[in-house]
């Protein structure tokens, strides 16, 4: 009887709707929910969503950019966000299949306007956030024409992982990014996965001279998962980056293979040809091409190096000066472990054009970052200066991608900018990143404190209010055992930093740094090594819901997720003394 009253109810909503004028109707047909537009109209439809409903699929008939079924989780019981579904590219009738008819989201579309609230808890300010949505990996990075091209992994309709896209951002100085349309949607080969983009200068895929020619991977999943081909695809684009034409002939690397992903290309000098690494189960495998659209396999590295906890991901190869000389360096995303979560391993050796030769033993490896969230770290290509830039998804996929996570509306985003270099430690040559020099503009404020002697704790600092991001740089010229900074706030959340001489470990904690019982791996401890010089150095950037340290040779990038903004800056030393120098405090503009 219930359900007999709810579905009278219900129905009479809807025809109420469509009688005030509503520009739309919802009806059940068949096993579908039918919502039909009175007529295509130009504009965007706000669909409710809750994080927690099931997957449901979404047919947009006559949409240019939806061209194959959209998952969507329907808001069922309570309205979380609205998602923007974009209807001026002649969508008329949606189609919903595995959905219900009562649900909460049919009374709540909206038409227009973005009915969100403005979002903006945890809003970081110099590390890109989108505006709505899941995003992951940076994908697609290269300067071109005065801009810093971001395009990365995003769900434009949900604040989870899914409908893999290329969403995109551009900055002229690394600091403020503006996030513009959506450049790739799924199609008929599958999910567009993570790559990149060069700017083909001597026009060898005939696109143009000068196009902007993105490489990535098909990754195509039956519904019912049994069947997953992932193969790699490339489009084009001559108005730097807005929009991208895919190619006819795609897949340009065709596969049957279920884990053959994430291209990343560059243009090899020596040998006049185009590489591609690719990550391939367990290793990354080499192809050359001259023109973008016919690869050719090289070589395969990987097999018997460094960690094997699970797949290997987005592949880099960059080559960087290394004493008199250069060296090639591959980067590799990896799970760590079960508890560390995502992490990004390293090899240094040579490259010939053909094959990578690894200089450390096959039982070896080391971390681009000791911290818990820092994937997918990939570089720029075509950076004017010939720096190495690189930045990562600043998270970690063993804690952001079920229901529960502190932020609403969106989920995710990158890391500052670094420049990678190598440095001789302890024999070998190790990756070190510190952050791009750009930043260097925006912490403008600057405040500069004397040496010191500290002897358990000292106060150093407590801003007054914190709007933008800051950073903390000081030297330690010696300590008896542990030196530390703890930043905290009013509401007593901290996070401590601190190196320990003894265990020779630089160590950050943040199990009371605020927000940690959304998922049970969060509250940790990240542990890096430490040099064994006397004096060690320390810069910290500080921004609403990240705290990134980086010592002469680690670099820890961590979330937080503070009721308030850490204002308070304490120095501390246990078990003996230490001398602290060169203390510059500086706060970003904005
Ligand atoms: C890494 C990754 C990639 C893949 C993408 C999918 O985080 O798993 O290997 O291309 O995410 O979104």
């Amino acid at each position: 009887m219930k359900r007999v009253c709810f579905l009278i109810f219900f129905v009479v909503a809807v025809a109420a709707m469509t009688a005030c004028g509503e520009p739309f109707s919802v009806q059940q047909q068949g096993d579908k929910v039918v919502l039909t537009l009175r007529k295509a109209k130009r504009q965007t439809l706000w669909i409710p969503i809750e994080n927690s409903a099931k997957e449901s699929y979404m047919e947009v008939e006559g949409s240019s950019l939806y061209t194959v079924p959209m998952t969507v989780r329907l808001a069922s019981d309570r309205v979380e966000t609205y998602m923007p579904l974009h209807l001026y590219k002649g969508a008329k009738t949606i189609k919903f299949s595995e959905c219900k008819l009562g649900i909460v989201a049919w009374n709540n579309l909206k038409m227009g306007k973005n009915p969100n609230p403005k979002i903006e808890d945890f809003r970081q300010t110099i590390h890109f956030t989108p505006e709505l949505g899941w995003i992951n990996d940076p994908n697609g990075m290269v300067w071109h024409n005065g801009e810093w091209h971001l395009f990365f992994q995003y769900n434009p309709l949900g604040t989870r992982w899914g409908n893999m896209s290329w969403g995109h951002a551009v900055s002229r100085d690394l600091v403020e990014w503006k996030q513009l349309p959506t450049v790739m949607y799924p199609d008929s080969l599958g999910a567009i996965y993570s790559g990149s983009a060069v700017i083909d200068k001597a026009n060898t895929a005939g696109f143009g001279k000068d196009a902007m020619v993105a490489i990535y991977t098909s990754s195509y999943r039956s519904r019912d998962k049994s069947i997953k081909v992932q193969q790699q695809s490339i489009s084009y684009s001559h108005d730097n980056g807005r929009t991208f034409t895919k190619y006819e002939g795609n897949p340009v690397l065709p596969s049957q293979r279920r884990n053959f992903r994430d291209p990343k290309i560059f243009w090899h000098e020596p040998t006049s040809r185009w590489i591609m690494s690719l990550a391939c189960g367990q290793a990354m495998e080499f192809y050359s091409s001259s023109n973008l659209k016919e690869w050719e396999f090289e070589s395969r590295f990987g097999d018997e190096y460094g960690c094997h906890f699970d797949v290997w991901e987005c592949p880099d190869l960059i080559e960087l000066p290394y004493k008199d000389g250069t060296k090639w360096v591959l980067l590799c995303s990896i799970t760590k472990s079960a508890e560390h979560g995502s992490s990004v391993q390293y090899f240094v050796g040579d490259f010939d054009g053909h094959t990578f030769k690894c200089d450390t033993p096959e039982s070896y490896t080391d971390w681009v970052n000791y911290g818990r969230d820092n994937y997918a770290t990939v570089t720029w290509s075509n950076v004017p200066d010939g720096r190495v830039v690189a930045v990562a998804w600043q998270n970690n996929w063993k804690c952001c991608s079920k229901e529960k996570y502190p932020t609403v509306g969106y989920r995710s985003w990158m890391s500052l900018a670094y420049e990678l270099q190598l440095i001789e430690f302890e024999g070998k040559a190790k990756l070190v990143t510190t952050p791009a020099r750009e930043y260097d503009s925006y912490f403008r404020h600057k405040q500069q404190y004397g040496n010191a002697t500290i002897n358990g704790k000292y106060d150093l600092a407590t801003l007054k209010s914190v709007e933008g991001a800051y950073r903390l740089k000081l030297d330690i010229a010696k300590m008896d055992d542990v030196c530390g900074v703890r930043l905290s706030n009013d509401v007593g959340e901290y996070v401590d930093i601190c190196f320990d001489k003894t265990n020779r470990e630089f160590r950050v904690d943040r199990r009371a740094s605020g927000q940690v019982d959304f998922n049970e791996l969060f509250p940790s401890i990240s542990v890096a090594p430490m040099s064994a010089a006397e004096q060690q150095s320390l810069t910290i950037i500080v921004d609403r819901a990240s705290v990134e340290c980086f010592t002469d040779v680690a670099a820890v990038s961590n979330l937080v997720f503070p009721a308030e903004v850490y204002n308070r800056i304490e120095l501390y030393t246990s078990e003996g003394a230490a001398t602290i120098a060169n203390v510059e405090l500086t706060r970003g503009w904005r």
